[in-house]
């Protein structure tokens, strides 16, 4: 079998027969990665290993940080609004990615909800494995690597997705042991992205409603992650390198920490504040902005320490109807001297061709390029 590596040459794997069986092996045991550290391994597996993780990736720098933006003045005055808003510009034009702080989701509210997705992951397995399954049409499904066949090493983590909106799901489809505080949670995060799409239209010169009104903030997909404490860390990583694919993702992490981003090809760590939440844009908003604003790569190391829980809010469609809708540059953005750089495409096309290529392969946004 050939597949690509995150540089995009092909990678040839020996023993094909053997990768295969042992992928199966865990996919069947429903049990996931957790199942592994539960059994005491203590050696990572083969399908783990990242081949050339010290010499593919780009050098670590610890000197500069993701902006940090406080919501909390957005309603005193028209200054500090104006302000806020020039934070978002910067950060989204060079970063992709920012940390928000008074952004109204209560301490406790965060806390229940990491606290509800490590109760899922550590609940018996017989349980949990009736969530098990690699149906991308469900609505609420756990595994482990959504591109565990697909992509060149595995991921040290397992996930439990949930399809959120625009349809909403029946409460009862939610596993019992989260149930609640996903459905609080997702009200907060759903009325924090109405907010920041009116913050993200304006930073484009744009009416506050614009994006709103393109149905950027209609589509939800939730995935909770779980990445167990791993035995040898620096043979693979937790989350490989990839970009996402929404137009914006709110993405909740534990104190933990190990989630990086690619700036200036150098991964930069973002360090977890209390309280915070990480958003960044993902490739849908690079689309329709015509790369004015930008999406990143990002990966999250595997750990000795753990476990990490992660909780990642999407904002766009999944595998639904409504995933029909067409979306381009925004016409108002498009100039002269800065044409469209990208086809008019359906969600669809997007997540379909990121399902099929994997998190490891190359970048999505690079194939819709005019
Ligand atoms: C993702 C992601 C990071 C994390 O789910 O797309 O980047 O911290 N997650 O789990
Ligand atoms: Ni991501």
């Amino acid at each position: 079998m050939v597949t690509t590596n995150e540089e995009g040459s092909k990678v040839e794997h020996e023993s094909d027969y053997d990768r295969q069986r042992e992928l199966k092996l865990l996919d069947e045991s429903k049990a996931g990665v957790k199942g592994l550290v539960d059994a005491g391994l203590s050696k990572l597996p083969r399908i783990f290993i990242h081949e050339n993780l010290s010499t593919s990736s780009s050098a670590t720098n610890n000197n500069v940080t993701i902006p940090v933006i406080n919501l909390g003045s957005m309603h005193e005055q028209v200054s500090s609004r104006l302000e806020i808003i020039e934070k978002v510009k910067d950060a989204c034009e060079k970063w992709g990615f920012f940390q928000v702080v008074n952004h109204d989701i209560p301490e406790c509210v965060l806390d229940e909800m990491l606290d509800g997705v490590r109760r899922f992951h550590e609940q018996d397995p017989e349980v949990k494995r009736e969530f098990y399954s690699r149906d991308i049409s469900r609505t609420v499904y756990y595994n482990t690597n959504m591109d565990l066949y697909t992509s060149p090493a595995v991921n040290w983590r397992d996930t439990l997705s949930c399809v959120l909106a625009p349809r909403p799901l029946h409460p009862l489809q939610l596993p019992s042991i989260c149930r609640d505080i996903i459905i609080k949670y997702t009200e907060y995060v759903k009325k924090l992205g109405l907010v920041l799409f009116e913050l993200l239209s304006e930073a484009l010169s744009l009416n506050p409603n614009y994006l709103k009104d393109i149905d950027c903030a209609e589509g939800l997909y939730m995935l909770n992650h779980y990445y167990p404490p791993c035995p040898e860390p620096e043979l693979t990583l937790g989350t490989s390198g990839h970009y996402d694919s929404s137009f914006l993702t709110v993405l909740l992490q534990d104190q933990v920490g190990g989630l990086q981003v690619l700036y200036e090809n150098q991964w930069i760590d973002i360090t977890p504040i209390p309280g915070a939440l990480i958003i960044n844009l993902g490739d849908l908003m690079q689309l329709i902005t015509n790369s004015k604003f930008v999406s990143s790569k990002h990966r999250v190391l595997a750990q000795k320490t753990g476990p990490r829980v992660s909780v990642a809010c999407f904002f766009r469609q999944h595998f639904q109807p409504e995933t029909s809708k067409v979306y381009g540059p925004i016409r108002e953005l498009v100039t002269e001297e800065n044409p469209a750089m990208f086809k008019d495409i359906t969600v669809k096309e997007l997540i379909t061709h990121r399902y099929t290529v994997g998190l490891n392969g190359v970048r999505a946004l690079e194939h819709f390029k005019l």
